[in-house]
C-alpha cells in the first residue's frame, strides 16, 4: 500500500511519548503534577518532535498501584485537575498536531470502585457479576503476576464467604468480561473519553482481560476485543487500540485478530527483551534472529517500539540463563531485580550515562520498522530513584532545570510525590533546560532521531529484511518500498569493526541520515565499491538509497 493512501493509519508512524501527569509539572506548588502543568509543557514536547502523548492513569485512585486501580472511571484525580483541563490539555496537544491517548485499565477496578463495594455487599448485588466469584479457589489458578507481594490470584471476601479473582493486587477485584453489561460499560467508558477528544487507547493487560472474558458461556474470548474495535471504529474511525500483549510475536498474532481486526498496534516486547540481551553481550545476533522471524502484519496495524516502559523492564520472554546475562550487566545487585524476572532501573544509569551506548540503543529505537514509544524523561538520560520505590524507581518527577526540584515544582521537597533523584542523576546534572543548549546532548540527539524518523516513512511502512552482516556483532536491516530502501547498520560491540554488504543497492544514489561518527558526506559514510562498512565501538549509520536520477528527473 502506498503511503500516501494510509494517511489515517497515523498511529503506523506515530512517535509516542508516555507520561504520569502526576509526576510531570506541577503547576500549583502542591508537589503532585497536574493537567495544568501539562498543558503548559505542551510546547516543550512538541520541540522534541513527538506526536502522540500517552497518558498513564489519571482518575481518581487509592493509587496503592500508581493509578491503576481505577476508583472512577468518568473523572480526574483532584490533585491533578479536572474534566475542564483535560480537555484543555487536549485541546492545545491538537493544536501543536500531537495526539493524545490515554490507559484503558479495565481488567480490573480498584476495590474501592462503588461497583465493586456493591458487589461486595451481599451476593444479591446487582454488581456481584460484575466480578469473577467462586465458592473455592481453583485447583489451578493462574499464577500471580506480582510474586513476593502475592501469594494468589483468588481473595476470600469474608463477609459473603465466597473468593473474587484478582490477576494484580488483592485491592484489584477482576472485572468479568463474561456479563454483557461489563462489557456495556466499557464500551460507554471508551464512548465518553473519545467524545472529550481522546484519540485511542492504551489498554492495560489484554490477555488478563481475555481471560475472564470466555467464562462461564466459553464464548471465544477475543469477540470481546473484535467487539471493542468496531465500536472504537463506530465512534470514532481514527481512534485507535494500543495493546499491552506480553506475549512472543506468534502468541500476539491472534490479538491482532484473526477474522477481524483487534488491536491496532501492541508493544514489541520481545524486540525489547532481546535488545537488553544484546547490549548485555555486545552482540546483536539474538536481535537480528528475532526480528529475521517476526511475523508480518497487516497494513493496517503495526508494533510499538520501546526499550523502556514505566514497569519493570521484564525479561520474562528470555530464557532462565539469557535472563541471568542481563541481569549480571545491568542490574546486580538482587535490590535492582524484582519478581524473579525484572529489573526496576531506567535505561541512562543501566549503560552507566555512556553516551556511545545510548546513542546507539536509541538509534536502534527509532530505525526498527514499528512507531517508537519513549518514557518521559529517557531523553534526557534521567536516572531512577532509590531501589526502595520498586517498579516505581523509574518513576520520579520530571527534570525540567538545574533549580528547585528540578523545575518540577515549587513544593518543599518532603511534600513532592515523589522525591528526585540525588548524585550525578539529579537534576543539576541531568535536565531539559540545559540539554536544549547543548548540541551534543542527549535531548539534541533524540530530537534529532525523531525528525529523521518522521521524514523517512520507509522506517515504518517498508518491508523489513535483516541483511547478513556477516559479524555477530553489527545488526544490519533495511526496509523497502518499491523505489526507497532505508538501511540501519549498528554495532553492539566496543570495537571498531567492518562488516561487508556486497552490492548493496550498488548504482543507486545513497543519502547518509544519521553518522555516530558525525560524517554525513557520502564519500566518507557510505559502503564503498566493496560494500564495507566501517563503524566505531557502538557506531551505527542510517543510510537511505533510490534509483539514480533518470534524464527526464
Ligand atoms: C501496567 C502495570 C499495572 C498492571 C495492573 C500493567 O500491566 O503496566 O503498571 O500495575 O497492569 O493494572
Amino acid at each position: 500500500m502506498n503511503p500516501a493512501d494510509t494517511s489515517d493509519l497515523w498511529w503506523r508512524t506515530a512517535v509516542f511519548y508516555c507520561l504520569d501527569v502526576q509526576t510531570f509539572q506541577d503547576s500549583d506548588g502542591d508537589g503532585s503534577g497536574d493537567f495544568a502543568g501539562l498543558a503548559r509543557r505542551i510546547d516543550d514536547l512538541s520541540a522534541l518532535g513527538i506526536t502522540c502523548l500517552w497518558l498513564m492513569p489519571f482518575q481518581p485512585s487509592p493509587d496503592l498501584d500508581d493509578g491503576y486501580d481505577v476508583a472512577d472511571f468518568y473523572s480526574v484525580a483532584p490533585a491533578l485537575g479536572d474534566l475542564g483541563r483535560v480537555v484543555e490539555t487536549i485541546r492545545i496537544a491538537h493544536d501543536r498536531g500531537i495526539r493524545v491517548v490515554m490507559d484503558l485499565v479495565v481488567n480490573h477496578t480498584s476495590d474501592r470502585h462503588p461497583w465493586f463495594v456493591a458487589a461486595r455487599r451481599s451476593k444479591k448485588s446487582r454488581y456481584r457479576d460484575y466480578y469473577v466469584w467462586r465458592d473455592k479457589p481453583p485447583r489451578k489458578a493462574q499464577p500471580t503476576v506480582f510474586p513476593g507481594e502475592e501469594a494468589t490470584t483468588w481473595e476470600l471476601d469474608e463477609r459473603t464467604g465466597q473468593y473474587f479473582l484478582h490477576s494484580f493486587y488483592r485491592h484489584q477485584p477482576d472485572l468479568n468480561l463474561a456479563n454483557p453489561e461489563v462489557r456495556a460499560e466499557i464500551a460507554r467508558i471508551i464512548g465518553f473519553w473519545l467524545k472529550l477528544g481522546i484519540d485511542g487507547f492504551r489498554v492495560d493487560a489484554v490477555p488478563y482481560l481475555l481471560t475472564t472474558a470466555g467464562a462461564p458461556n466459553e464464548q471465544d474470548p477475543h469477540s470481546f476485543l473484535r467487539e471493542l474495535h468496531r465500536f472504537v471504529g463506530r465512534r470514532a474511525g481514527s481512534a485507535m487500540l494500543l495493546g499491552e500483549v506480553a506475549l512472543t510475536h506468534e502468541e500476539q498474532l491472534q490479538y491482532f485478530g484473526e477474522s477481524a481486526p483487534e488491536l491496532d498496534l501492541q508493544f514489541d516486547f520481545v524486540a525489547s527483551q532481546t535488545a537488553f540481551l544484546c547490549f548485555a553481550r555486545g552482540e546483536a545476533e539474538p536481535l537480528a534472529r528475532a526480528l529475521a522471524a517476526r511475523p508480518q502484519v497487516d497494513v493496517s496495524q503495526g508494533w510499538a517500539m520501546f526499550l523502556r516502559n514505566h514497569d519493570e523492564l521484564s525479561l520474562a520472554l528470555l530464557t532462565d540463563d539469557e535472563r541471568q546475562e542481563v541481569f549480571d550487566a545491568f542490574a546486580p545487585d538482587p535490590d535492582q531485580q524484582v519478581y524473579g524476572r525484572g529489573i526496576i532501573r531506567r535505561l541512562a544509569p543501566m549503560l552507566d550515562g555512556d553516551p556511545r551506548r545510548l546513542r546507539l540503543a536509541y538509534s536502534l529505537l527509532f530505525s526498527l520498522p514499528g512507531a517508537p514509544v519513549l518514557f518521559y524523561g529517557e531523553e534526557i538520560g534521567m536516572g531512577e530513584l532509590d531501589t526502595s520505590f520498586v517498579r516505581e524507581a523509574v518513576r520520579g518527577p520530571m527534570q525540567w532545570d538545574a533549580g528547585r526540584n528540578g523545575g518540577f515544582s515549587t513544593a518543599r521537597a518532603s511534600r513532592l510525590t515523589r522525591p528526585l533523584p540525588t548524585g550525578g542523576y539529579g537534576p543539576e546534572h541531568v535536565n531539559v533546560n540545559d540539554q536544549r543548549r547543548d548540541p551534543d546532548s542527549l535531548w539534541m540527539f533524540i530530537s534529532e532521531l525523531i525528525s529523521r524518523y518522521r521524514s523517512t516513512p520507509v522506517i515504518p511502512w517498508g518491508r523489513l529484511k535483516v541483511l547478513d552482516s556477516g559479524d555477530r556483532r553489527v545488526l544490519a536491516h533495511e526496509c523497502s518500498s518499491d523505489e526507497v530502501t532505508f538501511l540501519a547498520v549498528h554495532n553492539f560491540s566496543p570495537e571498531p569493526v567492518t562488516v561487508e554488504l556486497p552490492g548493496w543497492d550498488a548504482g543507486r544514489e545513497i543519502t547518509v541520515l544519521l553518522d555516530s561518527s558525525g560524517h554525513t558526506a557520502p564519500d566518507l559514510a557510505a559502503p564503498d565499491e566493496a560494500g564495507r562498512v566501517r563503524l566505531d565501538g557502538y557506531g551505527f549509520r542510517w543510510l537511505k538509497s533510490a534509483p539514480p536520477p533518470t534524464d527526464h528527473d
